[in-house]
């Protein structure tokens, strides 16, 4: 069955503008871990719909300011990761929890700025909500509900995997050229597996099944056209399992097991992140898909361990992260190399035929194509 949307519009640049607009701007989207922003001044800093935005934690309260500093515009916290207050690194600003500035180094003598020009020296503030220890941040002036974007089934499997995650988390991140959306399907295609990782995970996946009772449905052109409501929010971000076998290893007894996962765990969280874990809930993988535009995409990949059972691996973490971590990016490089093929073989206008497995990616194109119309693209 054809897509529901034409390649070019899926990967045009209107596209990707209506999207940092209406998609980016409006509704949650994952920043990070809360167990990076635990201490005093911890802080996680993003860009979101072209936004440098950082979820700082002052006072043991977690806030997200624009990342810029309202004087000569540099950005405040230039790392992605930290620990340090809301001091300017220019000419030394500091700026309390309120967003004002506190403390403006040689006021008498090089500033003596008036009310109104103190007034506007003011950093804008976003939403912030934690599911557990997933933090969130949107960016809408009056944000929609999280539990409007997230089903019930979402909301408590994140709460319940948070306490068994592990501190300390390795990351790297990754940019390549193909549009964001591309890689956030290939995510629910089970069948590539076998195919594209076929030297990496191939070894303990299985074939995938067509999940019973979830029958393949097209939407009508007219449908797609005036919008249906028939593919709801919700039903974008989806907890997958699928069977494999799982490797045995020593240090498995060491951590908590996160018992509600059989086989390996996929959830896409909409828009962008995606959540995995190859060893049944012993270690997970958090991928953030960051449109850099139509074409160029950053992808940020975390690993961390379920929560350890005892100090007595304390040592051995790095090492177990490091080759977790070597796994996680040897399959991500096959993605990548499939994913910049795709994007260009789209470029040409080719359209995609979607067989009875893939209702997922028929599910959120049909949504996209509604977005489509409903921005004008
Ligand atoms: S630019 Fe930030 S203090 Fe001047
Ligand atoms: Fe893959």
């Amino acid at each position: 069955m054809q897509s529901p949307i034409g390649s070019a519009k899926y990967l045009s640049r209107e596209m990707f503008e209506a999207e940092q607009a209406h998609l980016f701007r409006k509704y949650w989207i994952f920043v990070g871990m809360k167990q990076l922003l635990n201490a005093r001044y911890a802080f996680i800093s993003r860009q979101i719909a072209g936004e440098e935005i950082v979820v700082q934690n002052v006072d043991g309260e977690l806030i997200a300011y624009r990342n810029v500093c309202p004087h000569k515009q540099l950005k405040i916290q230039s790392e992605k990761y930290g620990k340090r207050p809301m001091i300017c690194r220019f000419h030394g600003w500091v700026f309390e929890k309120s967003g004002k500035p506190k403390v403006i180094p040689h006021y008498d003598e090089l500033y003596r700025l008036t009310g109104q020009s103190l007034e506007r020296m003011c950093l804008k503030m976003y939403s912030v909500k934690a599911i557990g220890n997933f933090v969130f941040v949107n960016l809408a002036d009056t944000p929609i509900e999280i539990n409007e974007q997230f089903s019930s089934e979402v909301i408590c499997f994140l709460e319940e995997l948070s306490p068994c995650l592990d501190d300390e988390i390795a990351y790297t991140s990754v940019e390549y050229k193909s549009n964001w959306k591309l890689g956030m399907e290939i995510i629910q295609d089970g069948n590539h597996i076998q195919f594209l990782h076929a030297r990496t995970l191939s070894k303990l996946r299985e074939m995938p099944s067509v999940r019973a009772g979830a029958p393949f449905k097209q939407y009508s052109e007219e449908e797609a056209r005036i919008g249906g409501s028939e593919v709801s929010l919700k039903a974008l971000s989806v907890i997958g399992h699928s069977p494999q076998r799982v490797d045995q290893f020593s240090w498995f007894e060491h951590v908590q097991h996160f018992d509600k996962i059989s086989g390996y765990l996929d959830v896409v969280l909409f828009p962008n992140t995606h959540i995995i874990s190859a060893t049944e809930g012993r270690s997970f993988s958090i991928e953030y898909y960051h449109p850099l535009s139509e074409d160029q995409t950053e992808v940020e990949i975390q690993t961390f361990l379920a929560k350890r059972r005892s100090s007595e691996i304390d040592k051995q973490v790095p090492v177990i992260l490091l080759a977790h971590f070597r796994d996680r990016t040897a399959v991500f490089a096959e993605d990548v190399e499939a994913l910049e093929s795709v994007a260009t073989g789209m470029s040409v206008g080719v359209d995609t035929e979607f067989g009875i497995h893939e209702d997922s990616n028929y599910r959120t194109r049909y949504w996209f194509s509604k977005f489509a119309s409903e921005h004008g693209v």
